[in-house]
């Protein structure tokens, strides 16, 4: 990192606000709106909500209520138009572009409803892409036998042992899900942003994905925070933050 970028890092992390009591992520007056035409069509109107560390929080509101455009900004995919998201002590909605990319990298793991898998690798190789990425060439090639043992034994606990070969088509919906939160968690993440990820699967494999979520929570210390339109989801969380003409109920 320059000396220039960590000096911005350094000023624009400062914490404005108070922390609340044991929040490893929260936010204060989100606001975003997106714009269409000559309009601001408002969709989040000052949203404030904490999330403890190890906890369960889903994210419920009907279809249109702002639960992706939320779930974005806390994974600084978008940035919003007022208001901040604090992480880990640590202001990060303002962070520059490479700043808030390496935290992606690092402590965030996503998974969306559609797994955006890479079509021509295998399972295992799609779980070790974030790897590939983050590290360079030569730096993935030295550290690649640690990778590979990390990227095996995650396929193992989400039941995907005996699939490492197969390529995304040659497997279901629930199956590539599995892989997806495999390869959320090969960077050893503190926190996995999930937007719908059992939205796209039947009743079985959404279930079997759930249990998935759940033993990993437990083994692996997560926060995990998933936005859901199913209620009996949502009953299996520690907390619910239900959205409402764009703030929380
Ligand atoms: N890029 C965009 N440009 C314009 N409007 C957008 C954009 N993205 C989202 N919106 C609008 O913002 C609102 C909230 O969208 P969002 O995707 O956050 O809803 P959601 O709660 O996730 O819905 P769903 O349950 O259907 O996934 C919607 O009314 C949508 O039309
Ligand atoms: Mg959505």
């Amino acid at each position: 990192m320059s000396n220039f970028e960590s000096k911005i890092d350094a000023e624009d992390s400062v914490a404005t606000l108070q922390r609340p009591d044991k929040a490893l992520m929260w936010t204060r007056g989100l606001e975003k709106s997106y714009r269409k035409g000559s309009l601001a069509v408002p969709v989040l109107n000052g949203v404030d909500l904490e999330i403890e560390a190890g906890s369960f929080t889903a994210i419920i509101g009907q279809s249109g209520s702002g639960k992706s455009t939320l779930l974005h900004l806390l994974a600084t995919l978008d940035a919003p138009c007022a208001g901040e998201v604090h992480f880990n002590n640590r202001r990060i909605d303002n962070l520059p572009a490479k700043q808030r990319e390496k935290l992606r990298n690092e402590q965030f793991g996503l998974i969306f409803q559609f797994y955006h898998l890479l079509p021509e690798l295998s399972t295992l190789e799609n779980v070790l892409v974030p790897k590939m990425v983050q590290d360079g060439f030569f730096s993935y090639l030295k550290n690649k036998s640690n990778y590979l043992k990390r990227a095996t034994e995650l396929l193992e606990m989400v039941g995907m042992g005996h699939r490492t070969t197969h390529k995304p088509a040659e497997l279901s919906g629930g199956e590539m899900q599995r892989t997806a939160i495999a390869r959320a968690l090969i960077s050893d993440p503190s926190i996995l942003l999930a937007d719908e990820p059992t939205g796209n699967l039947d009743e079985e494999n959404g279930d079997e994905v759930m249990e998935t979520l759940d033993r990993l929570r437990q083994k692996e210390n997560l926060t995990v925070v998933m936005v859901t339109h199913d209620n009996a989801l949502a009953q299996r969380a520690d907390a619910v933050i239900r959205l409402i003409s764009g703030k929380v109920a």
